[in-house]
């Protein structure tokens, strides 16, 4: 989404410039071509230098070094970023002031913006600051943030410049098409855990990391997603319906009670297959052998195949080997419209690595193989076969 694009970067005078800096290396990292544009007041906190280093190009911090950058800059750019915003900058911007390159440049600018603002709790409360961030937002400026938290000042409040994973985040999603707007998209993700006892469980090898790459994808390209997660360590991105489950039966419950509203469902999820007949309440003492009863748990994907009505099914087929074979009969099982074959003996893709080497499979047999990737662009490939599915 960012290769290849251009990104006007507006730093401003306020203490979280510093975190500016790595904004960009990211930036540049997703292979943007990035300009920075930098108040005087922010030459006060870091120097040109460092972001002419990071980026490559020019720093503009002069209206009048080029009569005519303040056009320029704004019209080859599809992407301007104000990270961090200061007070003063917003004001100013809402009021239309133009008395530095960038509050020029933002007269001139008609592209997607983004503003993470960054002061003094008190200063983002004040009345003519909040007056002017409501009349920027009206305006189609997008606000992310500021964040709670420690002040530069000490005191605690809301007014830091949110992470910068979260501004990257923004402009990723800023940028990609918006084909799943009106979607409601369902994703399961991560392993069930089934207790045993208070301390012990049974549980399948699954990170989480495919299903909420899909996730995090399908909120990017405007989807409104519904994300129900076994355990994992894994943050759930900002924006999803986030809902924590750990047994079967409550990802089951979880699933059944939402299915209904949704236009596709996605069963990333290893859900176990099997579950202990009876929970121990205290914790089971150690003996020389011990053999466990377990009961067989509903398959969740297979019950929403018999009630699919319009809606597109997609599962995931965990084989050993490329068992394409196996991955049909489970599409054919459960009524599917799209199956991702993962191939669990490769240990360079699948459990806790950030790539992945999928086959899918649609209903009419078609077979689609692709190359080791990341898991973040396999989730777009499945969010492709599936809406191509859903037609
Ligand atoms: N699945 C499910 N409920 C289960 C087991 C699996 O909804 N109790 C879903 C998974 O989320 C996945 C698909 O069914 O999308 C296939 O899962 P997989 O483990 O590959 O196959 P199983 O049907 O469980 O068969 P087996 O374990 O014998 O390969």
């Amino acid at each position: 989404m960012l290769r290849d694009r251009n990104v006007l970067l507006g730093v401003t005078g306020s203490i979280a410039a510093y975190k500016s800096v790595d904004l960009a290396r990211r930036l540049v990292a997703n292979q943007a071509h990035v300009k920075v544009v930098m108040t005087e007041a922010s030459c006060r906190f870091i120097t040109p230098y460092i972001f002419e280093s990071i980026t490559g190009n020019q720093v503009y911090t002069d209206l009048f070094k080029d009569p005519f950058s303040h056009i320029n800059l704004s019209k080859e750019a599809h992407l301007l970023i104000i990270a961090p915003a200061t007070a003063n900058t917003i004001n100013k911007f809402s009021c239309g002031i133009a008395d530095n390159l960038l509050s020029t440049l933002w007269l001139t600018y008609e592209g997607p913006a983004l503003i993470a603002p960054a002061m003094n709790f008190r200063m983002y409360s004040n009345r003519v600051v909040k007056k002017h961030i409501l009349e920027l937002k009206q305006a189609g400026a997008q606000f992310i943030g500021p964040a709670s938290g420690s002040l530069a000042c000490g005191d605690e409040g809301e007014g830091r410049m949110v992470e910068v994973e979260e501004i990257v985040e923004a402009a990723l999603a800023a940028l990609s098409k918006k084909d799943l707007a009106g979607q409601n998209i369902l994703i399961t993700a991560g392993p069930t855990a089934e207790p045993i006892d208070p301390v012990r469980y049974i549980s399948n090898r699954s990170s989480g990391k495919m299903g909420y790459a899909i996730a995090r994808a399908a909120l990017r390209r405007g989807a409104d997603v519904t994300l129900i997660s076994g355990p994992s360590s894994l943050e759930p991105p900002r924006g999803v319906t986030f809902i924590p489950v750990e047994r079967a039966s409550e990802m089951e419950a979880e699933v059944f009670k939402r299915f209904k509203k949704s236009t596709s469902v996605i069963m990333a999820a290893a859900v176990s297959d099997y579950s202990p007949t009876d929970i121990a309440k205290v914790k089971i003492r150690k003996k020389d052998e011990m053999s466990l009863k377990l009961k067989k748990n509903a398959d969740i994907l297979r019950e929403l195949g018999k009630k699919k009505g319009g809606r597109v099914l997609v599962g995931f087929a965990a084989e050993s080997g490329k068992d394409i074979k196996s991955a049909v009969a489970k599409l054919k099982a459960k009524n599917l419209d799209l199956i991702v074959l993962n191939d669990i003996s490769r240990k360079d893709v699948g459990f806790d690595v950030d790539t992945n080497e999928v086959t899918l499979i649609n209903k009419k047999g078609r077979i689609m193989e692709y190359p080791i990737m990341k898991k973040i662009e396999v989730a777009d490939i499945i969010l492709d076969r599936m809406l191509e599915a859903g037609k």
